[in-house]
């Protein structure tokens, strides 16, 4: 499968050095007591909403596409990560486990937008059968998750774990792609492709 350009740019906001205006009646002012890391008492407001600023982002960026192109595109996302961790060797424990990390926080994210909009969809347009087929798959993912996450990360059987793994997502994503969601699409109004494309990026926003 031709894998696509990730186009996740970071643009992170640095700038959390807003002056703040609070009257001090105590005269208490640290202003001059600030070392380069401190962002001050009324840092919580501040970075919350840098933090939520950040999310909009990540939310907006999500927003192309109708909701089987993000699909598709967090499908590709996911199997980049299986490739890197299969170019890993058993010395490279820390890079498994953050790569580890990184795909269960992807497949979990990706899982949730199918749950909780697509196969609900597809069962009200009485497709029930492949959307508990589906759904009985995402349990299949989630055992490879545990197996892998309660397995050294140099255990010989580690790679293996994940070629097998990856080949089961990849035949998952293939199915939801070049099948269901291909058929089920062609079925919608334009409204309704507009709904659940805008339902799946507001849970993909929840679950940044
Ligand atoms: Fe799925
Ligand atoms: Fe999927």
């Amino acid at each position: 499968m031709a894998t696509r350009t990730q186009n996740r740019s970071t643009t992170r906001s640095a700038s959390n050095n807003r002056s703040t205006n609070r009257s001090s009646g105590n005269g208490r002012s640290k202003q001059n007591e600030r070392s380069a890391f401190s962002f001050g008492e009324n840092a919580g407001p501040v970075l919350g909403a840098a933090l939520a600023g950040m999310a909009i982002m990540q939310g907006m960026e999500s927003a192309a596409g109708d909701w089987d192109e993000i699909l598709a595109a967090e499908h590709d996302m996911a199997l980049a990560i299986f490739d890197k961790m299969l170019a890993t060797d058993e010395t490279q424990t820390f890079k498994r486990k953050m790569l580890l990390m990184k795909l269960t926080h992807a497949l979990d994210k990706h899982a949730h937008q199918e749950e909780m909009v697509v196969y609900p969809a597809l069962r009200e347009a009485n497709d029930r059968v492949t959307a508990d087929q589906l759904e009985q798959e995402h349990g299949e993912v989630k055992t490879f998750l545990y197996e892998l996450g309660n397995m050294p990360a140099d255990s010989s059987n580690w790679l293996e774990t994940v070629r097998e793994f990856r080949s089961a997502v990849s035949r998952h994503a293939h199915m939801e792609e070049e099948q269901v969601f291909r058929a089920f699409k062609q079925g919608l109004s334009e409204e309704q492709n507009a709904k659940i494309t805008s339902l799946v990026n507001r849970d993909g926003f929840w679950m940044a």
